[in-house]
């Protein structure tokens, strides 16, 4: 097996690597010894609430938003479960509709805890399709809102295709008829820039670990005026929402890694895009390789293309023997090989592999070269000598 160093490593949606800023915060806090629960009356509990408090202002400035709207969670799955069923059971509670409305490419942690709402406690779901591009048409999903509606979910950007949606324009169409609007910007946070405020969403969800910080804790902003009923219940830390000791260390990395995905959202995104245009411009040249997802309104950093013919496992295993990691599908599904809802959703060709590379901080014009060489060195062998 390759040695790490050795891997080009495209595969940055999955999960990124920890930016060594990031590592060196986190080291006291996970130190032999090191102790500190953050709800701790004592020096070492007000220590690590203190650091804590720094995480959150740093998350709150990265996104523009009050400190008080930041809670801390063990990561998306969570953020979009407590989100999601938070809001429909205080909607439930206060007596008001319980409607869920959905795209059809949400992360399986919307999708199936939207499935689970309805399947189990009976709300209604709609779940709006996307164009073959992957965007919602927001007539469509404005649409299927009505009076009985509680929560809207609609992500920022799809973590398999990376396309953009209008979420700025569905949110504040919301916030006038007054249904809350829930969005997760996991894959979009650290990407493009976002206004949480501007697009009326009144909870999104973080993920540390997909923008160089550890994995394991996340962040749900919820806005100051929402009461969701929680989903844990417990010592009520988090306003209430989110019981649970908090993990000091990972939510320190966390508030770095936002630092960090802040300061350098400009620069990166303009770098970032170079690069994707770049591999996208060489793979589509290729005989049978065309673009998945929408041509402009796409995440900097990410690829997905269509190989006609081609086996996607395979591909993707000779390819990550040339020393280059890439994905099938999303992180989640890739264990099992399985055509993702996603690509039934853009009604996405079934006789070709469909192959995401996502890029990151690390990721060079060598590699995108490298990658390029090695995907027409498998798609070309007359031509190019096969492996
Ligand atoms: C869009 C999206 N939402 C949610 C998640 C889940 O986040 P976590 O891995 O922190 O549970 C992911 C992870 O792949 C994702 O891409």
């Amino acid at each position: 097996m390759k040695s790490q160093d050795e891997i080009i490593y495209l595969d940055h949606a999955a999960t990124s690597p920890v930016a060594p800023e990031v590592t060196e915060v986190m080291l006291p806090w996970l130190r032999a010894g090191s102790v500190g629960n953050a709800s701790s009356l004592h020096s070492l509990g007000r220590r690590a609430r203190a650091a804590v408090e720094d995480a959150r202002d740093q998350v709150a400035a990265a996104l523009g938003i009050t400190p008080l709207e930041v809670l801390f969670t063990s990561g998306g799955t969570e953020a979009d479960n407590q989100a999601i069923k938070g809001l429909v059971w205080a909607a439930r509670e206060a007596g008001r509709g319980t409607a869920i409305v959905t795209s059809a490419i949400e992360h399986p942690a919307v999708l199936e805890a939207c499935e689970w709402l309805r399947d189990v406690e009976g709300h209604r779901l709609d779940i709006v399709g996307v164009g073959t591009d992957g965007r919602v048409d927001p007539e469509e999903m404005l649409e299927a809102v009505g009076p009985d509606t509680a929560v809207v979910s609609l992500m920022t950007a799809n973590n398999e295709l990376g396309t953009v949606q209008p979420v700025d324009l569905i949110g504040p169409a919301l916030a006038e008829r007054g249904v809350s609007f829930h969005s997760d910007t996991v894959q979009a946070f650290g990407k493009i820039p976002l206004d949480l405020h501007g697009w009326g969403i009144t909870a999104a969800a973080l993920s540390a670990h997909k923008f160089n910080g550890p994995t394991g804790v996340g962040v749900m902003t919820l806005r100051r005026d929402v009461d969701p009923h929680p989903v844990l219940h417990g010592g009520r830390q988090e306003r209430g929402v989110r019981s649970g000791t908090l993990n000091v260390a990972g939510i320190v990395g966390l508030g770095a890694a936002a630092e960090l995905a802040r300061g350098r959202l400009a620069d990166e995104g303009i770098r970032l895009t170079t690069l994707r245009d770049r591999l996208i411009e060489a793979l589509t040249t290729l005989d049978g390789v065309t673009l998945n997802g929408h041509p402009t309104e796409r995440l900097p950093n990410n690829v997905h293309v269509a190989v006609t013919g081609a086996d996607a496992e395979a591909t993707l295993l000779a390819l990550d023997r040339a020393g280059i990691a890439c994905s099938t599908g999303s992180a989640c599904q890739s264990g099992a090989a399985q055509r993702s809802h996603v690509l039934d959703a853009v009604e996405a060709a079934t006789d070709a592999a469909h192959l995401r590379f996502s890029l990151g901080l690390g990721t060079t014009e060598a590699h995108i070269d490298r990658c390029v060489a090695e995907l027409t060195r498998l798609l070309v062998p007359a031509t190019a000598g096969a492996i």
